[in-house]
Protein backbone atom coordinates (compact mmCIF):
# COMPACT_ATOMS: atom_id res chain seq x y z
CA UNK A 1 0.00 0.00 0.00
CA UNK A 2 1.02 3.82 -0.49
CA UNK A 3 0.72 6.55 1.89
CA UNK A 4 0.19 9.40 -0.88
CA UNK A 5 -0.49 13.34 -0.11
CA UNK A 6 -3.12 14.13 -3.20
CA UNK A 7 -4.15 17.65 -3.38
CA UNK A 8 -5.05 20.91 -5.48
CA UNK A 9 -2.29 23.72 -5.51
CA UNK A 10 -1.92 27.53 -6.63
CA UNK A 11 0.84 27.73 -8.84
CA UNK A 12 3.06 29.50 -5.89
CA UNK A 13 2.47 26.71 -3.50
CA UNK A 14 -0.44 27.09 -1.55
CA UNK A 15 -3.22 24.61 -0.51
CA UNK A 16 -5.71 27.41 0.68
CA UNK A 17 -5.98 30.98 0.99
CA UNK A 18 -5.36 32.99 3.97
CA UNK A 19 -8.62 32.80 5.04
CA UNK A 20 -9.01 29.20 4.22
CA UNK A 21 -11.03 29.83 0.94
CA UNK A 22 -11.27 27.47 -1.53
CA UNK A 23 -13.27 29.27 -4.54
CA UNK A 24 -10.01 30.04 -6.15
CA UNK A 25 -9.36 26.46 -6.46
CA UNK A 26 -13.19 24.68 -7.04
CA UNK A 27 -14.04 27.12 -9.72
CA UNK A 28 -11.45 25.98 -11.60
CA UNK A 29 -12.37 22.86 -14.73
CA UNK A 30 -11.37 19.22 -13.92
CA UNK A 31 -12.90 16.31 -15.12
CA UNK A 32 -12.49 14.46 -11.71
CA UNK A 33 -13.13 10.82 -13.21
CA UNK A 34 -10.34 11.47 -16.00
CA UNK A 35 -6.63 11.11 -15.72
CA UNK A 36 -5.36 11.58 -12.14
CA UNK A 37 -8.75 13.05 -11.12
CA UNK A 38 -9.93 12.54 -7.80
CA UNK A 39 -12.85 10.15 -8.57
CA UNK A 40 -10.08 8.25 -10.56
CA UNK A 41 -7.85 7.87 -7.28
CA UNK A 42 -10.93 7.10 -4.72
CA UNK A 43 -11.31 3.65 -5.38
CA UNK A 44 -7.66 2.83 -4.22
CA UNK A 45 -8.00 4.78 -1.09
CA UNK A 46 -8.93 3.08 2.33
CA UNK A 47 -8.08 5.79 5.24
CA UNK A 48 -7.39 9.22 5.60
CA UNK A 49 -5.54 11.66 7.78
CA UNK A 50 -6.22 15.14 7.88
CA UNK A 51 -5.29 18.21 10.11
CA UNK A 52 -7.62 20.31 12.07
CA UNK A 53 -8.44 23.31 9.69
CA UNK A 54 -9.37 20.70 7.07
CA UNK A 55 -11.54 18.80 9.00
CA UNK A 56 -13.50 22.23 10.19
CA UNK A 57 -13.35 23.41 6.22
CA UNK A 58 -15.47 20.42 5.34
CA UNK A 59 -17.68 20.82 8.39
CA UNK A 60 -18.40 24.36 7.47
CA UNK A 61 -18.84 23.53 3.54
CA UNK A 62 -20.81 20.29 4.51
CA UNK A 63 -18.53 18.27 3.17
CA UNK A 64 -17.69 15.51 5.45
CA UNK A 65 -18.42 13.09 2.40
CA UNK A 66 -15.21 13.69 0.90
CA UNK A 67 -13.91 11.01 2.84
CA UNK A 68 -16.11 8.49 1.43
CA UNK A 69 -17.29 7.35 4.96
CA UNK A 70 -13.72 5.70 4.87
CA UNK A 71 -11.80 5.43 8.53
CA UNK A 72 -10.39 9.10 9.15
CA UNK A 73 -7.90 10.91 11.62
CA UNK A 74 -8.24 14.18 12.42
CA UNK A 75 -5.20 15.30 14.15
CA UNK A 76 -5.89 18.36 16.50
CA UNK A 77 -6.05 19.54 20.00
CA UNK A 78 -9.00 21.35 19.22
CA UNK A 79 -12.87 19.69 20.99
CA UNK A 80 -15.16 18.90 17.52
CA UNK A 81 -18.29 17.56 17.57
CA UNK A 82 -18.23 13.60 17.33
CA UNK A 83 -18.59 12.45 13.58
CA UNK A 84 -18.88 8.65 12.22
CA UNK A 85 -15.59 6.67 11.64
CA UNK A 86 -14.12 9.84 12.55
CA UNK A 87 -11.00 9.65 15.42
CA UNK A 88 -10.12 13.32 16.81
CA UNK A 89 -6.28 12.55 18.15
CA UNK A 90 -3.05 14.54 18.57
CA UNK A 91 -0.18 12.85 17.34
CA UNK A 92 2.79 15.92 18.97
CA UNK A 93 6.01 13.64 18.76
CA UNK A 94 7.63 11.30 15.64
CA UNK A 95 6.17 8.40 17.79
CA UNK A 96 2.53 9.33 17.83
CA UNK A 97 2.90 10.03 13.94
CA UNK A 98 4.80 6.61 13.77
CA UNK A 99 2.08 4.92 15.87
CA UNK A 100 -0.82 7.12 14.48
CA UNK A 101 0.26 5.88 10.53
CA UNK A 102 0.43 2.13 11.46
CA UNK A 103 -3.12 2.27 12.89
CA UNK A 104 -4.55 3.90 9.43
CA UNK A 105 -2.76 2.05 7.68
CA UNK A 106 -4.07 -1.32 9.13
CA UNK A 107 -7.91 0.12 9.00
CA UNK A 108 -6.87 0.77 5.38
CA UNK A 109 -6.79 -2.89 4.79
CA UNK A 110 -4.63 -3.17 1.94
CA UNK A 111 -6.17 -0.01 0.05
CA UNK A 112 -3.85 3.06 -0.16
CA UNK A 113 -4.15 5.96 3.21
CA UNK A 114 -4.40 9.25 2.13
CA UNK A 115 -3.05 12.31 3.73
CA UNK A 116 -5.82 14.90 3.37
CA UNK A 117 -3.47 17.76 4.48
CA UNK A 118 -2.32 20.57 5.40
CA UNK A 119 1.05 21.18 4.82
CA UNK A 120 2.79 21.11 7.97
CA UNK A 121 1.28 17.47 9.15
CA UNK A 122 2.27 15.66 5.67
CA UNK A 123 6.21 17.34 6.31
CA UNK A 124 5.80 15.30 10.15
CA UNK A 125 4.91 12.52 8.08
CA UNK A 126 7.69 12.69 5.42
CA UNK A 127 10.08 13.69 8.63
CA UNK A 128 8.80 9.97 9.85
CA UNK A 129 9.87 8.53 6.53
CA UNK A 130 5.85 7.65 6.17
CA UNK A 131 4.89 9.58 2.82
CA UNK A 132 5.37 7.69 -0.19
CA UNK A 133 4.03 9.56 -3.31
CA UNK A 134 2.73 13.77 -3.90
CA UNK A 135 -0.17 13.98 -6.16
CA UNK A 136 -0.54 17.59 -7.18
CA UNK A 137 -3.23 19.20 -8.90
CA UNK A 138 -1.32 22.66 -10.28
CA UNK A 139 -4.12 25.54 -10.73
CA UNK A 140 -3.75 28.27 -13.00
CA UNK A 141 -3.62 30.77 -10.02
CA UNK A 142 -1.14 31.99 -7.85
CA UNK A 143 -2.35 33.37 -4.29
CA UNK A 144 0.45 35.37 -2.90
CA UNK A 145 0.11 33.73 0.63
CA UNK A 146 -1.81 31.26 2.25
CA UNK A 147 -1.68 27.42 3.91
CA UNK A 148 1.76 26.52 2.44
CA UNK A 149 1.59 22.57 0.31
CA UNK A 150 4.99 21.51 2.21
CA UNK A 151 6.94 23.36 4.25
CA UNK A 152 9.60 21.39 4.66
CA UNK A 153 12.75 20.69 1.97
CA UNK A 154 11.94 17.15 0.44
CA UNK A 155 13.54 15.64 -2.43
CA UNK A 156 11.11 14.22 -4.98
CA UNK A 157 11.25 12.43 -8.57
CA UNK A 158 8.65 13.38 -10.79
CA UNK A 159 6.34 10.09 -12.48
CA UNK A 160 3.76 11.05 -14.10
CA UNK A 161 2.38 14.89 -15.94
CA UNK A 162 -1.09 15.18 -17.39
CA UNK A 163 -3.24 17.63 -18.17
CA UNK A 164 -6.84 17.85 -17.30
CA UNK A 165 -8.87 20.97 -17.94
CA UNK A 166 -7.42 23.85 -16.00
CA UNK A 167 -4.92 21.97 -13.89
CA UNK A 168 -1.62 20.21 -14.61
CA UNK A 169 -1.90 17.53 -12.60
CA UNK A 170 1.60 16.04 -11.40
CA UNK A 171 2.29 12.84 -9.33
CA UNK A 172 6.29 12.73 -7.67
CA UNK A 173 7.82 9.59 -5.74
CA UNK A 174 8.58 11.15 -2.21
CA UNK A 175 12.69 10.26 -2.11
CA UNK A 176 13.29 11.41 1.26
CA UNK A 177 13.56 14.65 3.80
CA UNK A 178 15.96 16.65 2.02
CA UNK A 179 19.17 18.55 3.38
CA UNK A 180 20.72 22.37 2.99
CA UNK A 181 22.22 23.05 -0.30
CA UNK A 182 26.05 22.92 0.06
CA UNK A 183 28.13 25.73 -0.03
N1 LIG B 1 -6.19 22.46 -2.01
C1 LIG B 1 -6.58 21.31 -1.50
O1 LIG B 1 -6.87 20.35 -2.24
C2 LIG B 1 -6.60 21.17 -0.02
C3 LIG B 1 -6.36 19.92 0.54
C4 LIG B 1 -6.36 19.85 1.94
C5 LIG B 1 -6.58 20.97 2.70
N2 LIG B 1 -6.83 22.14 2.10
C6 LIG B 1 -7.06 23.36 2.88
O2 LIG B 1 -5.77 23.81 3.31
C7 LIG B 1 -5.87 24.41 4.59
C8 LIG B 1 -4.89 23.68 5.49
O3 LIG B 1 -4.85 24.32 6.70
P1 LIG B 1 -3.57 24.24 7.65
O4 LIG B 1 -2.37 24.60 6.91
O5 LIG B 1 -3.94 25.02 8.87
O6 LIG B 1 -3.42 22.68 7.99
P2 LIG B 1 -4.28 21.58 8.77
O7 LIG B 1 -3.35 20.43 8.93
O8 LIG B 1 -5.57 21.30 8.09
O9 LIG B 1 -4.61 22.19 10.20
C9 LIG B 1 -3.54 22.57 11.05
C10 LIG B 1 -3.98 22.34 12.49
O10 LIG B 1 -4.26 20.94 12.71
C11 LIG B 1 -3.80 20.57 14.01
N3 LIG B 1 -2.71 19.61 13.82
C12 LIG B 1 -1.93 19.44 12.71
N4 LIG B 1 -1.02 18.47 12.91
C13 LIG B 1 -1.23 18.01 14.17
C14 LIG B 1 -0.62 17.00 14.95
N5 LIG B 1 0.42 16.27 14.48
N6 LIG B 1 -1.10 16.75 16.20
C15 LIG B 1 -2.15 17.48 16.67
N7 LIG B 1 -2.76 18.47 15.98
C16 LIG B 1 -2.30 18.73 14.75
C17 LIG B 1 -3.34 21.86 14.67
O11 LIG B 1 -4.49 22.51 15.21
P3 LIG B 1 -4.95 22.46 16.74
O12 LIG B 1 -3.71 22.19 17.59
O13 LIG B 1 -5.55 23.80 16.99
O14 LIG B 1 -5.98 21.38 16.83
C18 LIG B 1 -2.90 22.71 13.47
O15 LIG B 1 -2.89 24.08 13.73
C19 LIG B 1 -7.32 24.28 5.02
O16 LIG B 1 -8.00 25.47 4.71
C20 LIG B 1 -7.86 23.17 4.13
O17 LIG B 1 -9.25 23.32 3.87
C21 LIG B 1 -6.81 22.28 0.76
Amino acid sequence: MTTLFYTGCSLDGFIADPDHDLSWLVSRDIDMGSAMGFETVQPRLGAAVMGASTWQWLVDHGEEAAVGGMPTWVLTHRDFAPADGVRFVAADTLDDVRSLHAEAVEAAGGKDLWLVGGGALVARFVEAGLVDELWVQLAPVTLGAGAPLLPARVELQLEEVVRNGDFVCTRYTVLGPGSAPVG
